[in-house]
């Protein structure tokens, strides 16, 4: 069973990461970015992307599921009108049994892409060994925050700042200390 995975997401100044059920902000090349990685997958393999159910139902209707990645989607509901291609797991550690059991070797990547609760059960849970953040230089006055993950994580790699529509931004990059 596969249970390494990643997490990928924007923080603001103060690390929030939505706002009303939303994000925010809408920055071009942060929304490439999240494209790209999530889709570079090795031949014949398809990334993951897990996600709670209010970030599910924050994405625009024609966006999901998520094009050229396996979706799957947290919540304990059982029935709130997902399409049957996407995987409904009921708790976070679920998600992996299931994933094999329904896309098999088909899966690349396995990527946490939020909200809150599920970014807090990821950082907790060895399995995660890195962090993808889209540090944005600005504080949004967002109600839902990516959780402290310093000093567990090391940062090993960031991206020159960058500048949208007056935004200030930059990439990190973030592993997992290993433990002495
Ligand atoms: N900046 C970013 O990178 C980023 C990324 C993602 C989302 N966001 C923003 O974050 C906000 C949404 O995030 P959120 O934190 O409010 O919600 P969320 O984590 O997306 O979804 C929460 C829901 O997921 C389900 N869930 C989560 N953990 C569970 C568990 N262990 N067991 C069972 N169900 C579980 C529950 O659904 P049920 O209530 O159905 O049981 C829970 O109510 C939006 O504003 C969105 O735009 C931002």
């Amino acid at each position: 069973m596969k249970t390494k995975f990643s997490m990928i997401a924007a923080v603001d100044a103060n690390l929030g990461i939505g706002r009303e059920g939303k994000l925010p902000w809408s920055i071009a090349p942060d929304m490439r970015h999240f494209k790209e990685l999530t889709l570079a997958a090795p031949p014949g393999k398809k990334n993951v992307v897990v996600m709670g159910r209010k970030t599910w139902e924050s994405l625009p209707e024609k966006f999901r599921p998520l094009p050229g990645r396996w979706n799957a989607v947290i919540s304990s509901q059982r029935d709130f009108g997902l399409p049957q291609e996407v995987l409904l797991s009921p708790d976070f550690r679920s998600v992996f049994s299931s994933l094999e059991k329904l896309w098999g070797d088909t899966v690349g990547e396995i990527f946490i892409i939020g909200g809150a609760a599920v970014f807090k059960e990821g950082l907790n849970d060895a399995g995660c060994e890195r962090l993808y953040l889209t540090r944005i230089l600005k504080d949004f006055c967002c109600d839902v925050f990516f959780p402290a993950f310093e000093p567990g994580f090391a940062l090993t790699q960031e991206s020159p700042p960058g500048t949208f529509c007056g935004i200030e931004y930059y990439f990190a990059e973030y592993r997992r200390r290993l433990r002495k």
